[in-house]
């Protein structure tokens, strides 16, 4: 079990896009996501078509750290696709409610989660503090959308410096996506200019600017089912095999599989919904 944490020092530069984006793809290819809304914006939620549940992560980390796994555990909630499980957040979550950077971290070993996913996507507010620092302590890898500007690219250098300060032990930035990206020059030398700061970090897949992220959100639509042949789906499934080293061909098939599975699973309740009121 791989565990993420999706950040970045900078707001809206589309971490909890690339979040949800990323645990759809990799569940409709049949790999077990949990999902954690650690941001009370609870955007992840939202875009997972998830309301606010109770238990949410503010219980997880209000509780003792013997009551912590229980709640946990009694936080998970279904989303629309089976292999996608969430932890929904709140808006009342606050950095004073972290007590031990470590809290998090405990929690999840404590379950056992390892024997039912294979990734844990963390999906955090812009900054860096408590319940970032909780996030970075629980993770694995840490994964950094940007945008291609200048303050953006010049931020993520802080950024890493502040992550080794805070949390010497897993404070280094593991691959940076640039999101919201044109072909145009500019872009093309920040890129450069990161790929010189973080060599090796930076993806070879860029997410470019698409309406289709803002369409499928207003509309409770899933990416992947409901948009798959735009070019934002298409790149976030290049992202999926760049990132996670699964064979292309094979995440596209699995995927479209899936969506014709949902066509005709519409079809079928749309028909037998015809039929019984007809009767
Ligand atoms: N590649 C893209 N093209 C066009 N719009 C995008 C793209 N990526 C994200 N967006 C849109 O940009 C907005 C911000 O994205 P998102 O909420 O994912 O950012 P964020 O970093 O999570 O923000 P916050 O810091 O507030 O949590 C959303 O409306 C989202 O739909
Ligand atoms: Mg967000």
């Amino acid at each position: 079990m791989k565990i993420i944490s999706v950040l970045n020092h900078k707001g809206g530069v589309g971490k909890t896009t690339f979040t949800g984006s990323i645990a759809q793809a990799l569940s409709l290819t049949g790999k077990k996501v949990l999902a954690i809304d650690n941001d009370s914006q609870h955007n992840l939620s939202s875009l997972l078509n998830v309301g606010v549940k109770h238990p949410n992560i503010l219980d997880i980390y209000a509780a003792s750290p013997s009551e912590a796994p229980k709640l946990l555990l009694g936080s998970i909630v279904k989303t629309g696709l089976p292999g996608l499980h969430l932890i929904t957040s709140c808006s009342g979550l606050l950095d004073s409610v972290v007590s031990d950077l470590f809290h998090l971290k405990n929690a999840i070993e404590a379950c056992g989660l390892e024997r039912y996913y294979d990734f844990i996507l963390i999906d955090n507010a812009p900054g860096m503090d408590k319940l970032q620092s909780s996030a970075i302590n629980a993770c694995h890898e840490i994964y950094v959308p940007t945008e291609l500007k200048q303050f953006a690219v010049d931020g993520l250098a802080e950024m890493e410096r502040v992550l080794k300060e805070r949390c010497p032990q897993g404070g280094r930035i593991t691959k940076i996506i640039p999101n919201f990206y044109r072909s145009i020059r500019r872009q093309n030398t920040f890129i450069a200019a990161l790929n010189t700061m973080f060599p090796g970090r930076v993806t070879e897949t860029r997410i470019p600017v698409d309406s289709v992220f803002d369409e499928v959100v207003t509309e409770g639509k899933i990416l992947f089912l409901h948009r798959l042949y735009s070019n934002g789906a298409a790149c976030y499934i290049k992202l999926v095999h760049e990132l996670f080293m699964l064979d292309e061909d094979g995440v596209w098939d699995s995927i479209a599989d899936k969506r014709i599975e949902h066509i005709r699973a519409q079809a079928r309740d749309r028909y037998y919904k015809k039929r019984r009121k007809a009767e």
